[in-house]
C-alpha cells in the first residue's frame, strides 16, 4: 500500500507526510519509489517506453532507467531530460504532432528506436533531418483509426476529426513515401488510443485496428515488424482495482495471433506513476458561506491542473485523521472559479489553517502540468522510498 495511516498520521511508503513537509514548502509532490518500481515490473516483456509527459522528475526517471524501461518523448526538452536520466536511445520513441527540426535531428543522430510519424506532411521534414545528420531514420506510422473510446472527450486522440495521427485513407500512401526515401526505414505502426482507458472493450477495438493495419500494410508489401500501442491504460482514481497490463497483453496476443513475427511496444504514463504520487497542500483558510465549508489551500490549479482541465476527481485525505468530519469544498488560491480541487470531501470538522491535506493519485500529469499562474512558484517534488533517502537529489 503506497499510502496508509499510522497512528492517524498519513504515511507515503512508510514516511509520515508531516516529516516530508518539513523538507519542502507546500504545495509539493512526493512519489513512492516502491510503487513506481512495482508498476514498472508489472509490464510484460516488450519495449515499455515511459511517457515523460506524465512525470519528468529526474530521480523518478532514473528509477525507471534502473528498471530497464525506455522513454516516450514529445519535445526537445523531454528528449534532453531522457538522455540526462540515462535512457538508452534504442529504447526511446519520439511522438508529437509538431516535432521541431532540432528534436528530429538530435533524435535521429542518436539512433532512437522510432520516430512516430504524425502526418504525411512530416515525411519530407524527417527526410531533411536525416540528411542533415547523415543517418537513416526508423519510422512508425501513427495511425488514427477513428475510434470512439470511452474516456473524457479531452483525452480522446484517436477519434475521427482528431488532429493527431495519419487518417486511414492516407496510410498506404505514407508507407509508399517512406519506402521511396532512402533516408527512411519503416519499422511498424503506432496506435495510441487516448488516455485513461478502463474498459477491455475499448482495447478490443484498438487491437482489431492493429490487426487490420498490419495485414493491410504487409499485404501491400510493406514490412511491419512492430506495433506500438501507445499509452492509455487507466487507473480508477478510487480504491477499486486498476486494469492490469498483463490482462491487456493477453488480449493483444489473442487479437494478433498468427501475425508473428511482431514486436510489441507500449508508452504508458499514467498507469506507471499516478498511484505513486501525492500532492501535499496546506490549509490557508476555512470559510463558511452559502451553507458550505470552503477549505482554501495553497495549491490549486497551478499545482494540479487536472480537476480544472478535465473535471478529474481526486480523493483528498487529511494528513492527521480525526473525527468527526463534515463535507467540504477544497478550493485553490487562484482567481478562477474553476479552481476547485474537489467537492464533498469528508474532512475533520476542526480543520484549521496550517493543517496538511493530501491529494491522492497525483503522480501523473500533476507536477508535469503545473504552472506559474498568479505568479506562484512551481510545486517541489521528492522521491521517497527504502533504498533512496527522502531528501534532496
Ligand atoms: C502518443 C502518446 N503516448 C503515450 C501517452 C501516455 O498516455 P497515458 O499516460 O494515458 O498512458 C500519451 C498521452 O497523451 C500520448 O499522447
Amino acid at each position: 500500500m503506497t499510502l496508509s495511516y499510522r497512528h492517524h498520521i498519513l504515511c507515503l511508503a512508510e514516511h509520515p507526510l508531516p516529516s516530508l513537509a518539513e523538507q519542502r514548502d507546500t504545495p509539493f509532490y512526493a512519489y513512492s519509489l516502491p510503487s513506481v518500481q512495482a508498476r514498472a515490473r508489472a509490464f510484460p516483456r516488450a519495449l515499455v517506453a515511459f511517457a515523460l509527459k506524465a512525470n519528468r522528475y529526474p530521480p523518478l526517471l532514473r528509477a525507471l532507467v534502473a528498471e530497464g524501461l525506455g522513454a516516450d518523448v514529445v519535445s526537445l526538452g523531454e528528449w534532453r531530460l531522457a538522455q540526462a536520466a540515462g535512457f538508452p536511445p534504442e529504447r526511446v520513441v519520439v511522438n508529437g504532432n509538431a516535432k521541431s527540426d532540432a528534436l528530429l535531428q538530435e533524435a535521429i543522430a542518436a539512433g532512437v528506436q522510432s520516430i512516430n510519424l504524425d502526418a504525411a506532411e512530416e515525411v519530407p521534414r524527417v527526410v531533411a533531418a536525416a540528411r542533415a545528420v547523415g543517418k537513416t531514420a526508423a519510422l512508425a506510422i501513427r495511425i488514427n483509426p477513428g475510434l470512439d473510446v470511452h474516456t473524457h472527450p479531452h483525452l480522446q486522440v484517436a477519434a475521427q476529426g482528431s488532429h493527431f495521427g495519419v487518417p486511414p485513407e492516407q496510410v498506404l500512401a505514407v508507407a509508399q513515401a517512406i519506402a521511396e526515401a532512402p533516408e527512411l526505414r519503416l519499422v511498424g505502426i503506432h496506435l495510441h488510443p487516448g488516455s485513461q482507458l478502463l474498459a477491455a472493450a475499448d482495447w478490443e477495438a484498438v487491437v482489431a485496428a492493429a490487426r487490420e493495419w498490419v495485414t493491410r500494410l504487409r499485404g501491400a508489401g510493406f514490412p511491419v515488424q512492430q506495433v506500438n500501442f501507445g499509452g492509455g491504460l487507466g487507473i480508477t482514481y478510487t480504491d477499486a482495482p486498476d486494469p492490469q497490463p498483463e490482462a491487456l497483453a493477453e488480449q493483444i496476443h489473442r487479437g494478433l495471433s498468427g501475425l508473428a513475427p511482431l514486436r510489441l511496444a507500449f508508452e504508458p504514463g499514467r498507469w506507471l506513476v499516478a498511484r505513486a504520487g501525492v500532492l501535499v497542500v496546506r490549509v490557508v483558510q476555512v470559510k463558511h458561506a452559502w451553507g458550505q465549508w470552503f477549505v482554501a489551500v495553497d495549491g490549486g490549479m497551478n499545482a494540479l491542473l487536472r480537476p480544472a482541465l478535465y473535471r478529474a476527481r481526486h480523493r483528498i485525505w487529511p494528513v492527521r485523521r480525526r473525527e468527526p468530519t463534515r463535507p467540504a469544498t477544497v478550493v485553490g488560491p487562484n482567481c478562477e472559479s474553476t479552481d476547485v480541487l474537489a467537492r464533498d470531501v469528508p474532512l475533520p470538522a476542526d480543520l484549521a489553517a496550517g493543517d496538511l491535506l493530501a491529494v491522492l493519485d497525483t503522480g501523473a500529469y500533476g507536477a508535469s502540468m503545473a504552472n506559474a499562474y498568479n505568479a506562484r512558484p512551481l510545486p517541489g517534488e521528492m522521491l521517497v522510498g527504502e533504498s533512496l533517502p527522502p531528501a534532496d537529489f
